[in-house]
């Protein structure tokens, strides 16, 4: 197999796409259930029912796509202190939290 600059783009294409399906699969359908509930009863609390705002800041991709999903992550994971955006630690794992935060960048939320 030659080493065409074309060769190595498919390479890191299906290098890319092998860890996202690696990453997503470990959160069984029914975890990703429960955390589109989390966010809507209790994120949606303080962030609107419909993410919009309320409380807390609307949680809408033109407002988050300037945040990595780590910093959002991190947001969710530790909360805010000095302000009433709590910390998640206690609820969710690491990936749990990278999860909502794609899901939020991204407008997924059903
Ligand atoms: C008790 C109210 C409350 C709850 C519940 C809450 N938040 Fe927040 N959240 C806030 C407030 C207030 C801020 C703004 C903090 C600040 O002023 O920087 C915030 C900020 C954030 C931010 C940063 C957004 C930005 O633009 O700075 C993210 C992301 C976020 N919350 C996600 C979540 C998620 C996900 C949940 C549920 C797992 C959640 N929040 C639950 C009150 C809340």
């Amino acid at each position: 197999m030659p080493k065409s600059p074309l060769f190595l783009h498919l390479v890191v294409v299906v290098l890319v796409a092998g860890w996202g399906v690696a990453s997503s699969a470990t959160l069984t359908p029914e975890r990703q259930r429960e955390l589109i509930h989390l966010l809507r009863q209790d994120c949606g609390a303080c962030h609107g029912m419909r993410l919009k705002g309320g409380l807390g800041p609307a949680l809408v991709p033109e407002r988050l796509r300037s945040f990595s999903t780590e910093q959002l992550a991190a947001t969710i994971l530790n909360g805010r202190p000095g302000t009433p955006m709590p910390p998640w630690s206690p609820f969710l794992s690491q990936q749990e939290a990278n999860w909502l935060a794609e899901r939020l960048k991204q407008g997924d939320v059903p």
